[in-house]
């Protein structure tokens, strides 16, 4: 079993995979813009994404008129967001920091997408939530999403979450299994196979074990009350109403109090 609490290895050693499975995915679609709605509710100019990995929001934040800035720990998921600035023809710079611990200014908004908490404790993310309060304006905005582990302990839903694909890089296809467990701390270990195969030459297979902490919809609200906030409303990551144990992903939108 993986220990909780420590920042996966693969950020570094499978980085180009995240890109390529992630980058242009409906997901990432729905995703940006139903953070750029809430943004746009609450007139948001500057943001600051504390955990930019690849750059996915930074960059549609960006065309769309934001003034956005973004830090992450791994710096090999950096390395793709510093090449992506080139192939965007975009001048800025990326900071490597931990969401815990990083002091960047004051911002309208900080942002924490696709599950990036989940990398944390339940501790180390109320150190982030208490950090994040330091960097932003007056009555800035945290925005934030998390699996909700309502939905993973209803049913068979964690079935539904295993995932089998393939990509292509250049000529090299790539196919990635995924599925899950979830335990009774609400720590989800997905285990993830890479088979990176040239023609139809042997393989070279990579092997992931990922935890993520979970929370429901009611636990966040607690803590985000008990370090600061106010929570002005939760949904589901295309913005629709928040259900219980129907809705797999949580977008949570707190503001300083
Ligand atoms: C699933 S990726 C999401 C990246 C990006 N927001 C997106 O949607 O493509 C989660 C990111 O969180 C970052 N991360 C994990 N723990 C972190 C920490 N303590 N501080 C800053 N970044 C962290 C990882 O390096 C990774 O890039």
């Amino acid at each position: 079993m993986a220990r909780h609490g420590k920042i996966p290895n693969w950020y570094n050693k499978d980085s180009e995979f995240e890109e390529l499975f992630h980058k242009n995915t409906a997901n990432e679609k729905i995703t940006n813009r139903t953070i750029e709605k809430i943004l746009k509710k609450y007139k948001v100019k500057t943001v600051h994404d504390f955990t930019c990995g690849t750059g996915s929001q930074v960059f549609y934040l960006l065309k769309r008129g934001y003034q956005v800035t973004g830090s992450d720990i791994s710096p090999g998921m950096l390395k793709i967001a510093a090449r992506k600035t080139k192939a965007e023809k975009i001048k800025m710079q990326f900071l490597q920091g931990d969401m815990r611990t990083l002091n960047v200014g004051k911002f309208d908004a900080a942002i924490t997408i696709f599950n990036a908490i989940g990398h944390l404790t339940k501790a180390g993310f109320e150190k982030t939530m208490r950090n994040i309060y330091k960097n932003l304006n007056g009555d800035g905005i945290y925005i934030f999403d998390i699996i909700n582990l309502k939905y993973v302990l209803d049913k068979n839903n964690i079935v539904k979450m295993s995932l089998e694909r393939m990509e292509t890089l250049g000529d090299i296809k790539v196919r990635e299994l995924q599925h899950s467990i979830i335990d009774n701390t609400g720590i989800l270990t997905s285990y993830t196979t890479f088979y990176t195969q040239k023609g139809l030459e042997k393989p070279k297979v990579s092997k992931n074990i990922i935890t993520l902490q979970l929370y429901t919809a009611q636990e966040l609200r607690k803590m985000l009350t008990q370090n600061g906030f106010k929570v002005l409303g939760q949904c589901g990551i295309d913005g629709s109403e928040l259900k219980d144990t129907k809705t797999e992903r949580i977008v949570t939108i707190a503001q300083k109090k």
